[in-house]
């Protein structure tokens, strides 16, 4: 089915490698930053968030998502954009869905092709003699033997062309083994050559041992220092653990896990006997890894890089974990009489400090008696959070006051217990200075309004209610009533809308003579990929109460607010985030720069009305099914 080719363009390609191949990124905590590919400039204010898959640039304000990145720096047309995306993401947009049978086939020959070079990188390293390289990497570093058996860990001679013949020899298909990553085709269509030269290798395997991608380690200082499998039908790093087949029977019988930045990191872990340790793989934890992990043991032990960047990084990805881990349903009478469920966290997770610059290799190495130490001091996460998100903050400032307490807020929310939440608003009324009786009310006050939400996304609903993106919903109004809005259309920016199926839909629906057409007719005038999007669309309103002209503007403007408001908020808590680690790092040209942009931003935001409308409170009440 067409949507599938979509979904699954965005689920291939990172918009990050996408990107950083038109203008060089680099890692800033959660985010990446670099010159805007579309305007003029010295220093770099355009960002691509790597969760949302969206970027966008604080001077120029364009943004989007991969297809609107690539519509705009080829200039493409959306169909144009699918195709090359699709040719380069492997995506066939003719298929039909997958016949499964024929998936496993290949899926098996992808892991045969994979075990079979696994095998033969450890035998490179145990015994050519163009292994001596590194025999001497895993001896400088005290590898011992038995980690290199348990790792599996490998040597890629230097050659282009060491691989390639022998899979051949073993009738390996060439595209198999492209597909696995371990080979790729020369430029000019000749033959292939092998991916990982003279590199060392961990194997990386999936949590029952299969080998599904290699991480590369560069002999000297050959860039990039670690060079990943790329992103395959198997191997997804976002959502993989390094080690768990290892360490998953210690995490289950220990009741925890550690988990640690680096391969190397893991590894020595494991070899001082610390056995309930995986790698993150140098990322910000992703919701796909804890879902992983939490299956294994809920008591989850971050262990910290000591440098501010670092920490950052963790604090940003823990910002999402709680949607990732196990809640509790609990009814609970709301203020409208109904029963909602209470969302309540069931997990613990604790932030590992390391002493400072180093990081587990090193010290397991030189400390190994503080290991448990460390991890038994290991400090609750909110304690960790707060610190950090309070640190730094300029006590003048209401407005800095006020955003660092609205992200701890949800957090705190989901403590449960008010004998908690009191422990921990004493401490933050301490570090904000704000009475505490205030931060209460305040909490209070969030949690009132979003039980009336979940109320109102609870009451029509058969069960599984689902947030709708305000965009969603904005599109789908205006395709639904294609007459009542069109000013509303001209008004609609190209940058409210990051999905460039909703841009094509408004794009249509700006031509002339659309509103004479009924909606079901309009949208066979959509590029076929992004008809069932629109159809979905015109579901997602089906069922809600007819409405007067007057109250369906009104929802569609409440709803472009919504947009531009959360949008806003986006933007301005990447900006928080980054004004933080530029404090901590000292910075005051960047923490100038980042305040002027944060009041453009906080200028922009005051400047809508709160949302109201008669035909749904908040278009974030809309649902679904
Ligand atoms: N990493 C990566 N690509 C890079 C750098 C790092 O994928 N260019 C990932 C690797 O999984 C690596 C982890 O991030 O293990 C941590 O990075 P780093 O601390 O630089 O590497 P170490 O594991 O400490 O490696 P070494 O000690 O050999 O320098
Ligand atoms: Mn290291």
């Amino acid at each position: 089915m067409s949507r599938d080719a979509v979904t699954e363009i965005r689920e291939r390609i990172d918009i990050v490698e996408l990107i950083n191949g038109y203008t060089p990124l680099k890692k800033t905590g959660r985010s990446f930053k670099g010159l805007c590919p579309f305007h003029q400039e010295k220093t770099p204010s355009f960002v691509v968030f790597p969760d949302s898959q969206n970027f966008h640039c604080f001077g120029c304000g364009k943004g989007g998502d991969l297809f609107t990145f690539v519509m705009e720096i080829e200039k493409l047309d959306f169909r144009e954009a699918l195709r090359e995306l699709a040719d380069k993401a492997g995506v066939s947009l003719e298929t039909t869905p997958g016949v499964a049978p024929e998936k496993d086939e290949r899926r098996q020959k992808l892991l045969a092709a994979l075990d079979f070079a696994a095998t033969y990188y450890h035998d490179r390293l145990l015994n050519s003699p163009s292994g001596e390289a590194g025999r001497k990497l895993a001896l400088d570093r005290g590898l011992d033997g038995r980690m290199i058996e348990r790792f599996r860990l490998g040597f890629a001679p230097a050659g282009w062309d060491n691989l390639g013949p022998l899979l051949r020899n073993r009738n390996i298909d060439t595209e198999i083994a492209i597909e696995a990553g371990l080979l790729q085709r020369r430029e000019d269509g000749s033959g292939t050559y092998d991916r990982f030269r003279n590199r060392f290798m961990f194997p990386i395997a999936d949590r029952d041992g299969a080998i599904v991608g290699f991480g590369a380690r560069a002999m000297g200082d050959d860039q990039p220092k670690y060079l990943n499998s790329p992103q395959t039908p198997l191997f997804d790093k976002s959502s993989i653990l390094y080690g768990l087949n290892l360490a998953k029977e210690a995490i289950r019988s220990q009741d925890q896990v550690v988990i640690v930045e680096g391969y190397m990191d893991a590894i020595a872990a494991h070899q001082f006997g610390h056995e309930n340790a995986v790698a993150a793989m140098g990322t910000a934890l992703t919701e796909s890894q804890v879902g992983l992990i939490k299956r294994f043991s809920k008591r989850i032990v971050l262990a910290l890089d000591s440098d501010a960047a670092g920490q950052m990084a963790t604090l940003r990805s823990l910002e999402s974990m709680p949607n990732a881990l196990d809640h509790v349903d609990r009814p609970v009478p709301d203020p409208a009489g109904l029963v909602r469920f209470e969302k309540k966290l069931d997990a613990q997770i604790s932030i590992l400090q390391l002493p400072e610059g180093k990081d587990p290799d090193e010290l397991l190495r030189k400390h190994p008696e503080q290991w448990n130490d460390l991890v038994k001091q290991a400090a609750p996460f909110l304690d960790f959070y707060i610190n950090a998100v309070t640190s730094g903050i300029d006590l003048n400032d209401p407005r800095a006051k006020n955003t660092a307490f609205q992200r701890i807020a949800p957090l705190l929310r989901q403590v449960g217990d008010q004998l908690t939440q009191q422990h921990y608003l004493g401490r933050i009324s301490g570090k904000l200075q704000i009475p505490e009786q205030v931060l209460w009310s305040e909490l209070q006050r969030n949690q009132m309004r979003r039980a009336s939400n979940a109320a109102a996304a609870q009451a029509p609903s058969r069960g599984s209610a689902r947030r709708v993106r305000s965009e969603d919903y904005l599109t789908a109004i205006l395709l639904k009533h294609p007459g009542l809005a069109r000013d509303l259309l001209n008004e609609i920016a190209e940058d409210d809308l990051l999905d460039s199926r909703n841009r094509e839909i408004v794009n249509l629906l700006r031509m002339d003579g659309a509103d004479q057409v009924d909606a079901e007719v309009l949208i066979t005038g959509l590029d076929e990929m992004v008809v069932p999007h629109a159809e979905e669309l015109l579901q997602l309103l089906e069922g809600t109460p007819s409405a007067f002209p007057g109250q369906i503007r009104d929802a569609a403007t409440a709803a472009l607010n919504n947009i531009r408001r959360e949008r806003l908020e986006f933007l301005m808590r990447q900006l928080q985030s980054e004004l933080i680690a530029a404090q901590q790092e000292q910075n005051p040209d960047a923490v100038n720069d980042l305040r002027s942009q944060m009041a453009g931003l906080a200028a922009q935001k005051s400047s809508f009305a709160p949302p109201k409308s008669p035909y749904f409170k908040d278009s974030r009440d809309a649902v679904t099914h």
